[in-house]
């Protein structure tokens, strides 16, 4: 008898799994979205970040990404920036279908419904891949059982940048299943800050003048029926905070829910 006895990697109780790569797109030279395998039992909450990333010479190269598919999908879903000399994207951005991405187990985020409080309107600030987490989020029904109005807003420098959202919310509005959940609740509001584009401008100059309020037909932010989520630059989430502090939300988190949380967008 001649039997080959292989010694199987065993991977590590807490360790990465390897998952492969079902989708890619790239949207422009600088973002790209992909779907991955999800593993049996990998359980997480709409709007979660985990930590993905592909072997290293030494060890894996690991960074903190969003999951942008909602929590009742089958696959895993990323929207990703491309940094031309970042240690993860530069080398993420070349992959293709049946590749292999690392994927840890524990997904954690405060993006999520649970760390705000009931209320009537959901609004989510974005800008660049800072939509991700708001692409799992608007795909989720309980989304629309816990608000009456849900708008997100999506700002990138350029009118390609905003391709993702447009495409994400016009499928969602197609979708037989997810068409009736959001109809007359889910809206978006994209705007350009460096071209030429029906909307332009920052949102925290559109929240200071109004404008997007009157764009959109609601009254100003107010703590007693606006929830808020933010997820952009440190810069951006901290003007937009302080905005909603200005009309007097109160930041929250999983362990204390309150009115508003804030999420940096993976950079590099
Ligand atoms: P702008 O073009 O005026 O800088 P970035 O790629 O630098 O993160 O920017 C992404 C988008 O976010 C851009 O449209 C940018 O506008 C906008 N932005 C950058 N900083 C802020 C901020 N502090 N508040 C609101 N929007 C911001």
């Amino acid at each position: 008898m001649n039997v080959e006895v292989k010694k199987a990697k065993k991977p590590k109780a807490n360790g990465p799994t390897a998952e492969k790569v079902l989708f890619v797109k790239h949207w422009t030279d600088q973002l790209f979205s992909f779907r991955i395998t999800r593993p049996a039992g990998f359980r997480f909450r709409s709007g979660e970040f985990v930590m993905i990333g592909l072997e290293g010479e030494k060890k894996p190269i690991m960074r903190a990404y969003s999951i942008a598919s909602p929590s009742w999908d089958e696959e895993l879903e990323f929207f990703s920036i491309k940094v031309p000399d970042g240690p993860l994207t530069s080398r993420l951005q070349k992959i293709q279908i049946g590749d292999e991405i690392l994927l840890n187990k524990k997904p954690v985020g405060t993006l999520v419904l649970d760390a705000l409080i009931p209320g009537k309107r959901l609004y989510m600030f974005s800008t660049g891949t800072g939509f991700a987490p708001f692409a799992s989020v608007i795909r989720d029904p309980e989304t629309y059982e816990k608000y009456d109005e849900v708008i997100v807003t999506h700002t990138c420098r350029d009118v390609a940048e905003l391709a993702y959202s447009q495409k994400l919310v016009k499928e969602i509005y197609d979708d037989e299943m997810l068409s009736e959940l959001v109809e007359g609740k889910l809206r978006l509001y994209d705007t350009a800050t460096r071209e030429d584009f029906p909307r332009t401008g920052r949102i925290t100059d559109l929240i200071k003048s109004e404008k997007f309020f009157e764009d959109m037909g609601v009254e100003p932010i107010n703590p007693a029926t606006d929830r808020v989520m933010i997820c952009g630059s440190n810069a951006m989430i901290k003007d937009v905070a302080d905005l909603m502090e200005a009309a007097g939300l109160k930041e929250g988190s999983n362990a204390q829910p309150a009115h508003f949380v804030i999420e940096k967008a993976f950079v590099g």
